[in-house]
């Protein structure tokens, strides 16, 4: 059949949205990997069944990608109950919070994702919603200003966070359970990628998919992103199969190497190396140099290089192991710190 090539050089367009829910996966059979968190879930779960009320509040934590809002959906789907949806920093004011809260309806599960963007005085209205099922409002302003309260439906609150540190310790306490998620094995990964191909109905052969899996960062959000990529690879190249030529051309051009480390990763380490002699740098030095947010650097830069074993945290600074000036292509000139 005769048609029309297209490729999309960049992600997040319409059809890579639609690809996305297509390798959703919707039951537990289908979720690969979180072993820990999966076997809690199912004890709350069945618990929370047995005895006909809603699931107890839940918090999930992790790196972006590693598939908290998909556990969300899982929970709701097997507690038959409805999920809503929203976002910390898409609840600016309390009476954004409190509108959503006072629409629930009994069972709901409310689901906030990047909960630690939400700010103080939206987490105390909050606090009550969770621990009493009430909703405080502030009617007025001034002298003349009262509180009413309302009575909430059962309902259960999955916020997720990938700053666990930047969540108020009142608010953390309100859970009944924390689950973190963590970085996925290399295995499970290479599991992912072929139950995504194999929905997509897209070939490829074990040895592109060990090199998709080993760039994909531990993460099944990366994975089928650059599976998404070598299929429209082979898909300009008219090839039918993903192999290792594929695979291998696919992160070339995304500029990403065998370890998935992309620019901004071989900068960090770049300046500790060849700025800093290696180390230790301070992390306010490093966030100078790269112009970036600290933060950012400590929970979404940092967390794969050291999983790696790329760099080690030590008192005085950021420290580049061996591997990452093999990584760089560079020899340390004396000894390691
Ligand atoms: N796609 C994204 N995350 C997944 C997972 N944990 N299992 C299966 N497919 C996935």
């Amino acid at each position: 059949m005769a048609h029309k090539e297209r490729v999309k050089p960049v992600d997040n367009s319409e059809e890579d949205q639609n690809i996305d829910s297509l390798l959703r996966p919707t039951t537990w059979q289908e979720y690969i990997g979180q072993e820990h968190v999966k076997k809690n879930l199912r004890v709350i779960i069945e618990a929370a069944r047995k005895r006909g009320e809603p699931v107890d509040h839940l918090l999930f934590y992790g790196q972006a990608g590693l598939g908290k809002t998909t556990l969300a959906r899982l929970v709701a789907y097997e507690m038959s109950a409805p999920l809503k949806t929203t976002s910390g920093p898409a609840i600016e004011k309390t009476g954004d919070l409190a509108a959503i809260l006072s629409n629930l309806e009994a069972n709901d599960i409310l689901f906030i994702d990047e909960a630690h963007r939400l700010n103080r005085m939206i987490e105390e209205v909050l606090y009550p919603a969770m621990e009493s099922r009430k909703l405080h409002i502030v009617i007025g302003k001034g002298a003349g200003a009262r509180t009413v309260s309302i009575d909430l439906p059962p309902f259960t609150l999955i916020a997720a966070t990938t700053r666990m540190n930047l969540l108020s310790e009142p608010l953390r306490s309100r859970f009944g359970a924390i689950l973190r998620l963590d970085y996925y094995d290399n295995k499970d990964i290479e599991l992912i990628l072929e139950r995504s191909a194999r929905i997509l109905g897209i070939s490829t052969t074990p040895e592109a998919i060990a090199i998709l899996a080993e760039a994909s960062r531990f993460t099944p959000r990366v994975a089928n992103r650059l599976l998404k990529r070598a299929r429209d690879y082979v898909q300009v190249k008219k090839k039918a199969v993903i192999d290792e030529e594929a695979a291998r051309q696919t992160l070339e051009m995304l500029d990403i190497d065998k370890f998935g480390l992309e620019a901004h990763d071989r900068q960090l380490l770049s300046i500790i190396i060849d700025k800093f002699g290696g180390g230790p740098v301070g992390i306010g030095t490093l966030a100078a140099a790269l112009n970036e947010d600290r933060g950012a650097i400590e929970d979404v830069y940092e967390p794969y290089l050291l999983k790696l074993g790329l760099i080690r945290r030590t008192p005085a600074g950021r420290v580049a192991e061996l591997l990452a000036y093999e990584c760089l292509g560079r020899k340390p000139k004396g000894e390691l710190f």
